[in-house]
């Protein structure tokens, strides 16, 4: 796995939409899965400015949402959706044929995860996959002990990721399940970026980088992949020698 390190969240940030850019350039088609979370927002808003100043086409590849939580929508801010669309699908200008994100009312789950697989099977599959490494190392929502389930996945959550939801919503929701890609589908993506940033992240990085690849760290679980970087800030490699 490809590590970079970055001085500050900033200039990862800048890094990572660059990088992406670059993809995005290469492969007009391609079907994109990016994260929602708070850490790869900053590089959204670079993609729109390269955008903005014709260095990207944005609306020339296509996007999968890669998870939300069980019963909540995009009315809901901090939802997976309100995330994407406020943040980077609307601003961006991406037509609306060209995504397919997860929709947490749903109240029939395998209808759900049927519909974003069946929009994977037409798009044949992930090209790229941009991830944001949770606190307990899940990757969407593929928490400790999920392995590397292929197509996508109802999952109870974990205690940390629902502790740490209060950040998105700004209050506990009572929310015990979610809705994700698996880590084995997002796996077979040609290209894969890592992500995290702050010294808050720094323990569950260097486990993930560091030890012994283990289900309970489902990002380790990635690092084998033959086409994967890792982007840190300097605060998020601290622990990694
Ligand atoms: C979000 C997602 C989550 C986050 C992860 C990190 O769509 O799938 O796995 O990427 O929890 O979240 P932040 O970036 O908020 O620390």
């Amino acid at each position: 796995m490809k590590i970079i390190t970055l001085k500050n969240e900033a200039l990862q940030s800048e890094k990572i939409a660059q990088d992406t850019a670059a993809f995005i350039r290469k492969n007009p088609g391609a079907l994109l899965c990016l994260a929602a979370g708070d850490t790869p927002l900053e590089a959204y808003r670079q993609l729109i400015r390269l955008q903005a100043a014709g260095e990207v086409d944005l609306g020339s590849v296509y996007y999968v949402g890669l998870d939300e939580w069980e019963g909540i929508g995009r009315e809901t801010s901090g939802s997976c959706m309100q995330v994407m669309f406020d943040g980077f699908y609307d601003p961006a200008g991406i037509p609306a044929d060209r995504i397919v994100a997860w929709n947490g009312l749903n109240d029939d789950p395998e209808a759900e995860k049927k519909r974003i697989e069946d929009w994977i099977g037409l798009r044949g599959g992930i090209d790229f996959t941009l991830l944001g490494i949770g606190m307990n190392g899940h990757v969407g929502f593929n928490e400790p002990g999920t392995g590397l389930p292929e197509g996508c996945l109802r999952v109870k959550l974990d205690e940390t990721t629902r502790r740490v939801s209060v950040k998105y919503f700004g209050r506990a929701l009572p929310i015990e399940y979610g809705l994700s890609i698996g880590a084995g589908e997002l796996k077979k993506a040609k290209k894969v970026f890592l992500i995290a940033s702050g010294r808050h992240k720094a323990e569950i990085v260097m486990k993930t980088a560091r030890m012994p690849a283990s289900a309970e760290v489902p990002s380790s679980l990635m690092t084998d992949h033959p086409d994967i970087t890792l982007y840190l800030d300097e605060a998020a490699a601290e622990q990694l020698g």
